[in-house]
């Protein structure tokens, strides 16, 4: 049989665990920060859109889709917080990066990890800019499956390294405290979001739960903070009372999904933000004085996950990761797509169909 003209580089969850593991996971944080700046910085050239949900009681799938003249990509993720009763993570992505030139499908990879990894990431490169300098201490409030990669970032691109933790689940913050100790971290945990966040120059906010929740209140806002909130990513799931908003400057991602999603659904139409592109790239100012709070009002867009298989499809190619799927037929007439099951097309009993004998088992059950 010919070699497939369409080479997908496949990357599982375990592949792309043992690819994060080899560059190092704070090497990593850094080199997704950089491809993030790289292609944030490239704004205009993005054809843009906010992301297509489909929700329901319990939680959202969602579809995220964004190209360039070059690549094309989409990431389908979910969002259901009480997934881990049934022994499931809240998050679950997979995605897919394609040649836009003619359309054909180059990787297709794990997203559930690498969400994390770029999230964290984004997290870090809004704080760099954003955040008072030489800061030290951040509180992280929920303490799932995104914290770990929070510290991580905030620690390598940051010099964060003491953290305060509280979730309302204990075993969360233990299993928090457990990995971040291991990883050199200082960490203190706290029985209340009011005491965590008491004292700390960065507040990330992780929490998931369906619900206007108001996890953090305008009295435990100090002079000078700066809030990374990502929890509140979905219509009726937000994190910050809508006071909060009004006690600092906005930014956000992506401004028209970010109205839908984030905190800011909170807020009037005319309520002013600044898009993180235009601070990457000079044209607006961040953080007014060391007084002024700053709120990161993430809900994760498609760019980040642009940038993200583009890292991981570059880490592979490094680490000469050659796994390919056969997604897409091989045909040696491509107007002959027939020509795949040719040699007899025949119903006969109890089946659909079946294939010509020399194609012999891909029948199909009725
Ligand atoms: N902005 C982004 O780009 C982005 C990316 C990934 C995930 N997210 C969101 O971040 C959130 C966290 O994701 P995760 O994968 O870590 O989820 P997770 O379910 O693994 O962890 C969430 C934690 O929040 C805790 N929690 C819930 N309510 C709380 C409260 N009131 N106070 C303190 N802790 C509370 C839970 O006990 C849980 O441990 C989710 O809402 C998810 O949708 C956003």
């Amino acid at each position: 049989m010919l070699a497939n003209k369409i080479h997908t580089r496949f990357l599982s969850a375990e592949r792309a665990a043992r690819m994060i593991m080899c560059q190092g996971l704070a090497t990593s944080l850094e080199r997704m920060a950089n491809y993030l700046v790289e292609d944030y910085r490239r704004w205009p050239e993005f054809d843009k859109t906010p992301r297509i949900a489909a929700h329901s009681v319990d939680g959202v799938i969602e579809l995220m889709p964004i190209a360039d003249h070059r690549l094309y990509a989409f990431k389908y993720v979910n969002g259901h917080p009480k997934n881990h009763r049934l022994g499931l993570s809240t998050v679950m992505a997979f995605g897919v990066l394609a040649d836009v030139e003619s359309g054909a499908p180059t990787l297709i990879s794990e997203l559930t990890l690498t969400t994390a990894l770029r999230t964290a990431a984004m997290s870090a490169v809004a704080a760099r800019v954003l955040a008072r300098p030489n800061c030290q201490r951040m509180a992280l409030i929920g303490n799932g499956a995104q914290s770990e990669f929070q510290a991580m970032a905030f620690n390598r691109l940051l010099g964060i390294d003491e953290f305060h933790l509280f979730d309302t689940d204990p075993d969360a913050t233990e299993k928090l405290q457990r990995n971040l100790t291991r990883m050199g971290l200082k960490t203190c945990r706290f029985d209340n979001t009011h005491e965590a966040v008491c004292g700390c120059d960065i507040v990330t906010t992780a929490t998931a739960d369906k619900t206007n929740a108001t996890i953090l209140l305008p009295d435990m806002i100090e002079a000078g903070m700066h809030i990374n909130a990502i929890g509140g990513d979905c219509p009726g799931k937000t994190e910050l009372h809508r006071d909060v908003l009004e006690m600092g400057k906005v930014f956000v991602e992506y401004e028209p999904q970010t109205r839908i999603e984030g905190e800011l659904q909170q807020m009037p139409s005319e309520f002013p933000v600044v898009e993180l592109w235009q601070l990457l790239t000079g044209q607006a100012g961040g953080r007014g004085g060391a007084d002024e709070v700053t709120i990161f009002d993430s809900v994760g867009f498609a760019l980040e996950d642009y940038s993200a298989l583009r890292f991981m499809r570059d880490l592979a190619i490094e680490l000469g990761v050659e796994e390919e799927i056969a997604l897409i037929p091989d045909l040696s007439d491509p107007k002959n797509l027939f020509g795949l099951i040719a040699g007899g097309v025949r119903p006969v009993r109890g089946k659909l169909f079946t294939l010509s004998d020399e194609m012999g088992d891909l029948s199909h059950a009725a």
